[in-house]
């Protein structure tokens, strides 16, 4: 099979090179797919830094349901190529010219930072690459920069910080903050949160920010007590997550503000984070406790594999293999058939641990989002905070 170019990198941005490529792409060769050579599949997720824990369980779940398919999708033998991306935004267009280039792979699955996500839907959309984004919530890559082999199998941003908005109005929270990294996901969940509260009936009056991945959380939590305000949400993930609902406990504002948020908060982190995490609320499209067959024997297989509880990275990696297994299995293991292969995944009904779900338009999700408590070391589904939930995904149009 012949090496695919790297991708261009080029100064007008990504909406000029999707239009450049897209003119050309009718001019690719299409390889020849021999039945019993391998498929690779290029999996760029963090395996060190911050967001580590998540890129490991995303990628051992979606071994996990390869290993449940025999190895094949499509009746092809598969071979998971693991690539480090680090969550550096910096290094994103080079590690994705890897797997495609020097790797040779076929299809992509990537990644948990919604910076770095961004050189992974440049290539899908340029080259035609299948691509599953088993967590990074960015909101444009199902909204303007949505593409036909733009797939997610997680969450926009947007959407579990909405729940979590939405249900804090409804308890009558008229006055909250929100603080986060100041980077896309913590950008845009900070709408969800403010529009859902709005939705509620409460404002968001002052958000604070640091830059990622720093967690020299001290001069935010300083100003907490001078806000006047009724609730803090937040968006942290991995590591950071779990420094800074102990330090939010240790500065004593746990009791007299509540933290609330995006449930990666204490997502995967409620060992780590001990006592100070007991009563936090967060919304987040799965949770502890959902009692459904598929996620039973989930919850048991991938303890069986790895000696871990799963979360809902977990989650995210198992279903993004899913989601790809459909699509090569309507084209007998040839990725580059795209129309079939986006009929098929388009189409398809998602058996998640979550709940089923079904995709929109433009290839999100369409969850229920639930409002969980920590409790005891889970977090334990205590409501719906919102309803078979589609991002809002304004300005998608397929190519
Ligand atoms: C993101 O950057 O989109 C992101 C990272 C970690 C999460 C959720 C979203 O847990």
């Amino acid at each position: 099979m012949p090496d695919r170019a790297p991708i261009a990198t080029t100064r007008r941005g990504l909406l000029v090179g999707a239009a450049g490529l897209a003119a050309s792409a009718g001019a690719l060769p299409r390889p020849a797919i021999a039945q019993g050579s391998p498929l690779r599949i290029g999996l760029m997720l963090p395996f060190s830094g911050t967001f580590a824990a998540l890129g490991e369980n995303i990628a051992a779940a979606f071994e996990l349901h390869l290993q449940e398919r025999g190895g094949r999708m499509g009746g092809r033998p598969v071979q998971v190529i693991r690539l480090d991306d680090e969550s550096n935004p910096a290094n994103a267009v080079q590690n994705v010219n890897r797997l495609i280039g020097r790797d040779r792979a076929e299809a992509l699955v990537g990644t948990v930072h919604s910076g770095v996500v961004m050189a992974l839907v440049q290539a899908s959309r340029e080259r035609g690459v299948p691509l599953v984004i088993p967590n990074a919530g960015n909101v444009a890559a199902t909204r303007e920069l949505c593409a036909p082999t733009v797939f997610r199998a997680s969450f926009s941003n947007w959407q579990p910080a909405y729940g979590m908005g939405l249900a804090l109005g409804k308890q009558g929270v008229k006055r909250a903050a929100w603080i986060t990294w100041d980077y896309a996901a913590g950008n845009e969940a900070g709408e969800g949160f403010r529009e859902g509260l709005r939705a509620g009936g409460g404002e968001v009056v002052r958000e604070l920010k640091l830059p990622f991945p720093e967690t020299n959380f001290q001069p935010l939590l300083a100003q907490v007590p001078g806000l006047n305000v009724e609730a803090v949400g937040s968006f942290f993930a991995g590591g950071g997550a779990v420094q800074f609902v102990r330090e939010y406990a240790a500065a004593g504002l746990k009791e007299r503000v509540p933290l609330c948020g995006s449930g990666f908060l204490t997502e995967g982190t409620l060992a780590a984070q001990g006592a100070a995490a007991e009563g936090i609320r967060t919304a987040l499209h799965y949770g502890d406790g959902l009692d459904n067959p598929k996620n039973r024997t989930f919850r048991a297989a991938f303890k069986e594999k790895t000696t871990r509880e799963a979360d809902v990275y977990a989650v995210q990696g198992y279903d993004s293999a899913q989601l790809l297994g459909v699509g090569l299995d309507a084209t007998r293991g040839d990725p580059a058939a795209e129309r079939e292969l986006v009929r098929a995944m388009r189409g398809a009904r998602i058996d998640s641990p979550r709940g089923a779900f079904t995709l929109s338009p433009s290839h999100n999700p369409v969850q229920n989002i639930y409002l969980r408590e920590a409790k005891g070391g889970e977090n334990r589904v205590i409501g719906i905070a919102a309803e078979a939930l589609a991002d809002p995904g304004t300005g998608c149009r397929m190519a």
